[in-house]
């Protein structure tokens, strides 16, 4: 018999997770998509994807394109809205067999602040991941140049904690944007605003062209690429939150398999975001802890919560 292994991971000291494999932000809907589809059991938490205030139809089609090594996505944040949210989806997310992470992004403080009190008084929800990324950048922001400069951004940041943090007392997770700030100096103003951990990566602005046409893929031209071609920049930014604040790190971007989950950890993350390899595989979260779970027992790693920055302790 294998030595037996301890998969569980503290998010923060009231959210112990049984798994470190959660279901990133918008990777399977809002759960009508996937009941009884998709095999939950090795999923430490499904986080849904970003809820707003008010419900969005995203953007025009088509959404995705496929790309080498990844996809590039603009959504534009489609939801329904909190109030819908509440009544129509909640129900079904909170009977998964994982706990619960819901995405929120406000559009203006008291946005963010109606979603988290609104959110916080309601059983089972074991934290709030806060998108980070500027409201004018989920649409269209890059083509009408509405990038901010590095004090818009973090200021943003970090006011945007400190108000969510004022309503809430549930464990606050920031996913980072990837543009504005550079990621070590966002990780600190989010943890200095309240986060209790740090999310990234939040997938790149990426750019695809049809030749036959001479056009851009996407309606709306840039959008985000996620997948196997960005787990060298994703496992960067998380070893540069490593060094720059000392709360826990989920580490998201191209993690497809078990090794690339290990190379995370490693890195300095406590937990991985799994997002793509969903579209590849829906039962990828099960495939990928049976894959951690295979590593550790071969290598005598009876706690994953042993390799958390375990690259780092050694240089
Ligand atoms: C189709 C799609 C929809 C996404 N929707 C959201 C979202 O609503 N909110 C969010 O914060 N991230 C969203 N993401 C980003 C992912 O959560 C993740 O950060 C990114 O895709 C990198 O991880 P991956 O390479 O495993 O996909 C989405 C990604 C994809 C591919």
């Amino acid at each position: 018999m294998p030595p037996e292994v301890d998969l569980s991971i503290r998010l923060t000291p009231t959210c112990t997770l049984s798994s470190p494999v959660l279901i990133a932000s918008g990777a399977l809907g809002f759960a009508d998509t996937i009941e009884g589809a998709v095999d939950l059991e090795g999923a430490g938490a499904f986080i849904t994807p970003t809820l707003t205030l008010l419900s969005r139809q995203g953007n025009p089609m088509p959404r995705t394109v496929e790309v080498s090594a990844g996809l590039i996505h603009a959504n534009g944040l489609p939801n329904p809205g909190l109030s819908a949210f509440v009544q129509e989806d909640l129900p079904r997310l909170l009977s998964l067999p994982c706990p619960l992470i819901v995405s929120i992004h406000g559009e203006s403080r008291e946005a963010w602040q109606v979603l988290a009190g609104r959110l916080s008084a309601i059983q089972g929800i074991v934290g709030l991941e806060m998108n980070l990324t500027p409201t004018s950048l989920h649409s269209d922001g890059f083509r009408y140049g509405d990038v901010p400069n590095e004090a818009e951004a973090l200021q943003y940041i970090a006011e945007s904690l400190k108000s969510v943090r004022a309503v809430t007392s549930l464990p606050l997770i920031a996913k980072l944007p990837n543009i504005g700030a550079e990621i070590g100096a966002a990780s600190r103003a989010a943890v200095e605003g309240g986060a209790d951990v740090i999310a990234v990566s939040q997938a790149f602005p990426a750019v695809a062209i049809r030749l036959s046409g001479s056009q851009f893929r996407l309606p709306g031209v840039v959008g985000g690429l996620s997948g196997p071609a960005v787990k060298p920049l994703s496992l960067y930014q998380v070893w540069r939150v490593a060094q720059s604040v000392s709360v826990p790190i989920i580490g998201t971007g191209g993690v497809m398999c078990g090794e690339d989950a290990l190379e995370f950890l490693m890195a300095g993350a406590t937990a991985v975001g799994v997002g793509t390899a969903n579209f590849i595989h829906p039962n990828a979260s099960s495939q990928i802890l049976l894959e951690i779970r295979a590593w550790m027992e071969r290598s005598g790693v009876g706690e994953v919560a042993a390799l958390a920055g375990l690259a780092n302790k050694k240089g």
